[in-house]
């Protein structure tokens, strides 16, 4: 009977203890999330505030503080038996029970967040057949104003956690951005945020943000508009799944540049049918590309082009082309699905042989042509070695990354898995040059719109409002140059 009685107490011990054990380890976890999760500025603060702690510990100024404040309490007998403890042991309690209370402090928001997405979750009234709702199980910080929080659906499916969604934001008090489905079946993540990014921008919204030669908008993101100059990049990679807006950025690039730097020559390789760039074809400098053949011979022009540059440059001893002095344009190589053209590697012989050419043709581009203003834009759904070469990878600083799939496919375009994180939100991408990332909503553009801005170019081209340098690379005869590269040999032969 004794024992009978004595052992639930224990157990109840042991419960107790693991339970505040995992409290302590959760606190911990949360606040360790949340401190990475915080600003430079705010870690900075927090960290000043242990060596805040340390310059008391040796001048015991609060101990004189809380003489000063309350004689009656702490005599000066007590503030000379304090100082008379060693450094170390004054600094350890102080700075540890700081560090208690700044743990409660940073675990205590993302746990009380965790418990309002149950409470929420249950208020909207979603349970399973059981009568069991769904649960929160795990919360990530994903920018200082967005966290992804993991739930345990119970079964119940995702079409009624949407149709309840204005609900759950009235529970939880954050912007519901987006729940999809998690890694494993019975997960859903749920994405809060506290600012919200646009669903939708228009390109005809931000494209004046972008009126500098070269110059060209990545997106919005919390009401700033994100731009980049391809001439300081010089070259960009542009990747993520299928379906998320590669495409659609590429186009409304392409179109921002063609708008503010009037003598560019772009040469779009688009192994889909071509279908993507269609909207451009009847823009006097655009060469819209559909066959690998025909991309080779494209690709062995700029390459060739490219050392007349560089022999511009000895000659006239520039560093680099200045499109007005030299007489020479701008170029863009944009290739959208590249993967296509280097996957070809792996199937019939002509087409290795023309893969491997284009290949080594692009890497020669991405690492030679800074100097040379000629500009590789790559989009792609896969980055594998074998679909993107890593000396390509190494070379492309600029980066543009939508959702995709995998941490790893991630951590390949980006270095993290912030892509990963990403909402399934076409548009919704990452943009990272060198260290600096940013979440941002693309820019969108219609076909249509796209179709009467080039009739407008190609009218001010006509005209001679818009003057190029030189003609189309692709119009110049290679056997009439002295080329001496090994691929224009092929050619001639
Ligand atoms: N910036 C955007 N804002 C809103 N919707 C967009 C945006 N970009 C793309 N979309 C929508 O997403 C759809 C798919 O876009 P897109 O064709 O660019 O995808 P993709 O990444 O190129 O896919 P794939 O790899 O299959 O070619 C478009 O039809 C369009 O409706
Ligand atoms: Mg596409």
């Amino acid at each position: 009977m004794g024992k009978e009685k004595t052992k639930p107490g224990i157990e109840r011990l042991i419960e107790n203890v693991c339970s505040f054990l995992k409290a302590i380890y959760c606190y911990l976890i949360h606040a360790g999330r949340k401190f990475s999760s915080l600003s430079a500025h705010s870690k900075i603060n927090i960290l000043g505030l242990f060596v805040l702690l340390y310059i008391l510990s040796v001048t015991n100024f609060h101990f004189w503080m809380m003489h000063k404040a309350w004689p009656m309490l702490f005599s000066q007998q007590f503030v000379r038996n304090m100082g008379m403890i060693s450094l170390p042991v004054k600094y350890l309690l102080l700075s540890g029970f700081t560090l208690l209370l700044v743990v409660k402090f940073l675990g205590w928001s993302n746990i009380s967040k965790m418990k309002a997405v149950t409470k929420g979750l249950k208020l909207a009234g979603l349970k399973n057949a059981g009568g069991i709702g769904p649960r929160a199980t795990d919360i990530v910080n994903l920018s200082p104003y967005r966290q992804k929080v993991s739930i345990d659906s119970e079964g119940v499916p995702l079409e009624e956690f949407e149709r309840k969604k204005n609900f759950i934001r009235s529970c939880v008090n954050s912007q519901v951005e987006a729940i999809i489905e998690g890694d494993e079946p019975k997960y859903l993540d749920l994405y809060l945020t506290n600012k919200l990014l646009p669903k939708r921008v228009s390109y005809g919204e931000v494209c004046s943000h972008a009126l500098k030669p070269g110059q060209f908008v990545i997106g919005k993101n919390y009401g700033q508009v994100i731009t980049q100059n391809l001439f300081d990049l010089p070259h960009m990679l542009v990747a993520g799944s299928t379906g998320m807006g590669k495409s659609y950025f590429l186009r409304q690039m392409l179109l921002n540049l063609l708008e503010n730097t009037p003598d560019l020559q772009v040469y779009a390789l688009d192994f889909k049918e071509g279908i993507s760039m269609k909207p451009f074809r009847s823009h006097p400098r655009v060469r819209v590309i559909k066959d690998v053949t025909h991309a080779i011979t494209i690709l062995e022009k700029i390459e060739s082009e490219m050392k007349k540059r560089f022999k511009i440059l000895e000659e006239t001893d520039a560093d680099v082309i200045d499109p007005k002095v030299h007489k020479r344009d701008p170029i863009l190589v944009l290739i959208d699905e590249c993967s296509m053209l280097y996957s070809l590697v792996a199937r019939g012989k002509s087409e290795k042989e023309s893969a491997l050419k284009a290949t080594q043709i692009t890497d020669n581009i991405a690492k030679l042509s800074r100097a040379a203003r000629i500009h590789l834009v790559l989009g792609t759904q896969k980055i594998t070695k074998e679909t993107v070469s890593t000396h390509i990878q190494e070379n492309i600083e600029g980066r543009v990354c939508f959702k995709v799939t995998s941490i790893q496919g991630s951590a390949l375009v980006i270095g993290n898995k912030a892509a990963k994180d990403l909402p399934k939100i076409p548009g919704r991408a990452i943009s990272k040059v060198s260290v600096d990332q940013e979440e941002v909503q693309t820019p969108f553009i219609t076909t249509e719109e796209i179709k009467q801005r080039v009739a407008r170019l190609k009218e001010d081209l006509d005209k001679g409002k818009r003057k190029p340098n030189q003609e189309m690379v692709s119009e110049v005869k290679l056997r009439k140059e002295k080329v001496e590269d090994k691929f224009a040999e092929v050619v001639k032969t």
